[in-house]
């Protein structure tokens, strides 16, 4: 079959494709060129990926409702970069962590438009929130409230919402499903009234709303449609936060709905069982960045014994994901996609666990080869490690044929940067 031919699967970056010579072309850059020029393992995020999955967002909600407000999720890919060309496109953040705001900020979201989150908030940080004047913050548990109120004191009162676990599970990964009763998140639907006559009453607080999160990685649409019902008991409010969760398609045989079908789906159900009118928050994470990013390794070492292990400069320190919740992915030789050798796509690390890819077809691998792996711009980079004193990658940011550094690769220097003796 000529490569011209070659059809890349949904996993690949928007306008992604295998030229006349058969090589991967990335926002008009050669992956092969960029691993030659910036090194590997590499994260390669495609800038217009990003830019229309925020749109096809934004255009979803503007379609079905007036008054709505699409997040960014940024614990899945917290990078001064990312943060900045998704603040260019006019949607709001998420933030789950004091680095995360501190991260948002330096990327250009305006502090109005930054909503906080955590299990485990500390003064520090609510602090911190308070003073670089978030907009929102999520109250998680009951330790938190008293907590926020003398943090606020005399000062104008904190908009709040109040994130409540609908006791819905979306068929996902256990380690990423939130909605359940037993969950370490929000306030169950049992000790939710309690929480909101509680903070309705406070002086300090404004509460304008709620929030769920039922998990994520969720290829269904019912769960989001049967938390909005689960949750219409505790009470009418202005604002409902339904989170993120939207899964995505990581290879070719995955079916995630289509973003218009996810925003239908939950706008339809706040309208229905809500009311009309609420103001409808998002929260994608994933959905916004998964897709927009490939890595590149280089082939160090193919052996064969029972499998072929096609070992890559690379593994479980740039992609946690299969060893934590055995995530599948695909890989391809970047310059000659095709199959032909059953191989495991092995990291570098002292682990027997830390493979890429269980089962991959490549087209006979050799050491040199540069092989990509798309769909590893959600939680990539975030969960990114220095397991055996391996340096994280680089960011490479590609668009109309131009790529730039916007993180560079650690050094070894930067291992012992912290270190006082
Ligand atoms: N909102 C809240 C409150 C969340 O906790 C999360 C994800 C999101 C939104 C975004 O969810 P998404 O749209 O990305 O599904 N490290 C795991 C994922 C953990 C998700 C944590 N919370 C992974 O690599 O799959």
């Amino acid at each position: 079959m000529p490569a011209t031919r070659t059809q890349l699967s949904q996993a690949y970056p928007i306008g992604s494709r295998v030229d006349e010579d058969g090589r991967l072309q990335l926002g008009g850059c050669d992956a092969v060129e960029l691993a030659r020029e910036f090194g590997t393992p590499a994260y390669i995020v495609v800038e217009d990926d990003l830019r229309a999955r925020a749109q096809t967002f934004v255009e979803a909600f503007r379609a079905r409702t007036k008054d709505f407000d699409v997040l960014f999720a940024s614990k899945a890919f917290p990078c001064t970069a990312i943060y900045r060309v998704l603040a260019e496109e006019g949607i709001s953040c998420d933030v789950a962590s004091g680095g995360e705001l501190a991260l948002a900020l330096r990327g250009g979201f305006d502090p109005a438009r930054i909503y906080m989150h955590g299990n485990a908030k500390s003064l520090a940080e609510l602090r911190f929130a308070r003073e670089a004047g978030v907009g929102h913050i999520v109250i998680d548990n009951g330790d938190e409230i008293a907590r926020l109120e003398a943090v606020v004191g005399e000062g104008p009162p904190q908009p709040v919402l109040l994130r409540v676990t609908p006791d819905v599970r979306g068929r996902t990964n256990d380690k990423i499903s939130t909605g359940q009763a037993d969950s370490k998140f929000g306030f169950s639907m049992a000790d939710a009234p309690a929480a909101i006559a509680r903070v309705q009453d406070s002086a300090q607080l404004d509460l304008v709303g709620l929030h769920m999160h039922i998990g994520s990685q969720i290829l269904e649409l019912e769960p989001f449609r049967l938390a909005i019902e689960a949750i219409a008991p505790l009470g009418d409010f202005g604002t409902y936060n339904l989170g993120g969760g939207l899964g995505v398609a990581y290879t070719s045989e995955d079916e995630p709905p289509r973003v218009a079908d996810y925003v239908a789906a939950k706008v339809d159900a706040v309208n229905h069982v809500l009311g009309p009118g609420k103001r409808i928050l998002d929260e994608p994470g994933r959905a916004l960045v998964a897709n927009s990013t490939v890595t590149l390794y280089t082939v160090q070492s193919v052996k064969r014994n029972v499998s072929t292990w096609v070992a890559v400069d690379g593994g479980m320190s740039d992609n946690l994901r299969p060893m934590l919740y055995g995530s599948v992915y695909e890989a391809q030789v970047a310059d000659r996609f095709g199959g032909g050798t059953l191989a495991r796509l092995t990291g570098k690390h002292c682990e027997s666990g830390d493979v890429i890819v269980r089962e991959v077809e490549l087209d006979d691998p050799r050491v040199g080869d540069v092989v990509v792996t798309p769909a590893t711009g959600a939680y990539g980079h975030a969960m990114a490690n220095n397991y055996n004193g391996v340096p994280r990658p680089p960011v490479i940011m590609v668009s109309h044929g131009d790529a730039r550094v916007v993180v560079r690769r650690e050094t070894y220097d930067d291992l012992f940067a912290r270190d006082v003796e």
